[in-house]
């Protein structure tokens, strides 16, 4: 009878152990296939390092819509074209909040708060998405494109002298990365960055936000997901160095512009703007927000769209894609003046389908920013609650076979014919809480494509141990990182006629000089 009372309560004590270790944040959703998973982890391990590319791989088994279990958190994956097309489109509304997570809101954010984009949907955040997206709409980037101009050319004009007529090797990421860097840093704060690309003042923002941007990411953190581990977690030691090192630029380059604004010598501004509006309805954490946001949304995402655009079109089949470009681009301007029209309109469509393979292609937030909805969200029979974390992977609904034939070959033709009237792809993810910078984000692209591809012809680089990894995950080199970080590689960079670009140069800087 004894031996039976102990079986039975150890038969319970496993029973409410195992209840414990596979408790989740939000229950089980009915009708909505669940992965496999083992106590405390969850999926953990089967996802290791690479959630995109394993739940594309579910997805064939499961279905485009599954859910799995991250430590003690319930999240329901989204794998195609359609059921993204669903949730993030037709349900947009509902699905327009984000969740937090320990490490980026508790540690990481703690000084200068969320930025938009890690924001859960509340007064704020609205007031916040909206003065970004009215600084970021059509109209108002139309108005920055002489920023576009001058730091294009900065860059350009840099790879111009160290290619050495073609002799030498490059790698494009710090060029592509102070565009970027520089676009963001004027608009916000009317201030740019001088210098080459070793500036100490780049290569720490470009670092720290890079280091920062890892932390993000949903498959670096397990603490966020166990909460147990964190207890014992190194990483937030290092996001707490990195937290400090941002704190430091952020509060210096703020404190310059009030400091001009005070002397009068400040340059228009989006930052300078609120500042300077007596009506101005954003508190300084909130305007805190809006910089870290500006600063930060577009230095991993815009270089890697570019710089892997420029590995391509390296390859053997790049040549054909350059041959494309630059005839399409000859034909609407016979005269030679791309350069300069590509400010002011968009009427090369091959650039612009080029542009969207590209952002297809490499989909560089493979799984989008997290969403949670606020209200329930009806699909095929089953009903998601409210409070439920969702996770767009935005790689297997670009590489949707369904939407895109051939979804493994870069085909920037598939853009000329496409017939699809709503969100081309997602790598600006979709509806309600879509990147709010796509339209300067397309143009930095469009520009930066214009212009490379009528200065230079890119070849393969001589020394094939530095050639680019193409793959859109293989290429990455911090595979826990939440947008892509790929692994350095080298590019020759032949200038088509010398002359001809130093001409360019020289009249986007006469165009500029004023900036
Ligand atoms: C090629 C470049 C870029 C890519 C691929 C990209 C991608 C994304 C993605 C996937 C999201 C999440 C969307 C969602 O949840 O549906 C996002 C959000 C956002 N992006 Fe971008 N982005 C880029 C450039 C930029 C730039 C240049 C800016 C501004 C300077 C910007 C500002 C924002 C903001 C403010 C959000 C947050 C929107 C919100 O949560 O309401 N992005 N971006």
């Amino acid at each position: 009878m004894a031996f039976q009372i102990l079986g039975i309560a150890i038969i319970a004590a496993v029973f409410v152990v195992l209840k414990v270790l596979n408790a989740t944040d939000t229950p089980k959703v009915k009708g909505i296939p669940e992965i496999p998973g083992i106590p405390l982890f969850g999926n953990l391990l089967q996802l290791g390092v690479d959630h995109a590319r394993v739940a594309k791989n579910w997805a064939l088994k499961y279905g485009p819509v599954f859910q799995a279990r991250l430590g003690n958190r319930r999240i329901v994956f989204v794998n195609s074209y359609e059921a993204v097309k669903h949730f993030w489109i037709t349900h947009q509304s509902s699905l327009i909040s984000r969740p937090t997570f320990h490490t980026f809101h508790s540690v990481v954010s703690s000084s200068q708060g969320f930025t938009i984009g890690t924001s859960p949907w509340d007064e704020s955040c609205k007031r916040r998405r909206k003065a970004a997206a009215t600084a970021l709409n059509r109209p108002a980037v139309q108005s920055y494109m002489p920023i576009l101009d001058l730091e294009s050319t900065m860059s350009i004009k840099e790879l111009l002298n160290d290619c050495m007529r073609g002799s030498h090797d490059v790698d494009p990421s710090p060029y592509m990365a102070r565009f970027a860097l520089n676009t963001s840093l004027t608009l916000n704060y009317g201030f740019r960055i001088d210098g080459n690309i070793t500036n100490e003042l780049l290569t720490e923002i470009t670092h720290v936000e890079r280091e920062i941007s890892n932390f993000r990411s949903t498959s670096n953190n397990w603490q966020d997901y166990i909460p147990l581990m964190r207890m014992f977690s190194k990483t937030n030691t290092k996001a707490e160095e990195y937290r400090l090192r941002r704190d430091k630029y952020l509060t210096d380059m703020l404190n310059d512009l009030k400091e001009r604004i005070a002397n009068g010598t400040d340059k228009p501004c989006i930052t300078g703007n609120i500042l300077k509006d007596p009506e101005a309805k954003l508190n300084e954490a909130e305007l805190k927000s809006i910089c870290l946001t500006m600063v930060s949304a577009g230095l991993d995402t815009v270089p890697g769209n570019i710089i892997m655009g420029m590995a391509y079109l390296s390859t053997e089949h790049g040549q054909s894609i350059q041959a494309k470009a630059l005839e399409a681009i000859q034909e609407v301007y016979p005269d030679g003046d791309a350069w300069e029209k590509c400010l002011v309109e968009e009427k090369v469509p091959y650039i612009t389908a080029l542009v969207k393979e590209t952002l297809r292609f490499w989909t560089v937030i493979p799984i989008c920013l997290p969403r949670m909805n606020i209200k329930d969200i009806p699909y095929e029979g089953s009903i998601i609650p409210a409070g439920t974390t969702f996770f767009m992977n935005a790689y297997a609904a670009d590489y949707d076979e369904s939407r895109f034939k051939l979804p493994d070959q870069f085909i920037p033709e598939r853009f000329l014919e496409d017939k699809e009237t709503g969100t081309p792809h997602y790598a600006y993810g979709a509806g309600s809480r879509m990147c709010a910078g796509s339209h300067l984000a397309n143009r930095e692209l469009y520009t930066a494509y214009i212009r490379l591809i009528t200065s230079f012809q890119i070849t393969a680089t001589k020394d094939s141990t530095q050639a680019p990894v193409i793959h859109p995950i293989d290429c990455n080199g911090t595979p826990t990182s939440l947008t892509t970080d790929p692994k350095p590689f080298k590019v020759g960079m032949k200038p088509r006629d010398e002359a001809k670009v130093r001409q360019w140069i020289a009249e986007a800087e006469e165009r500029t000089k004023h900036l």
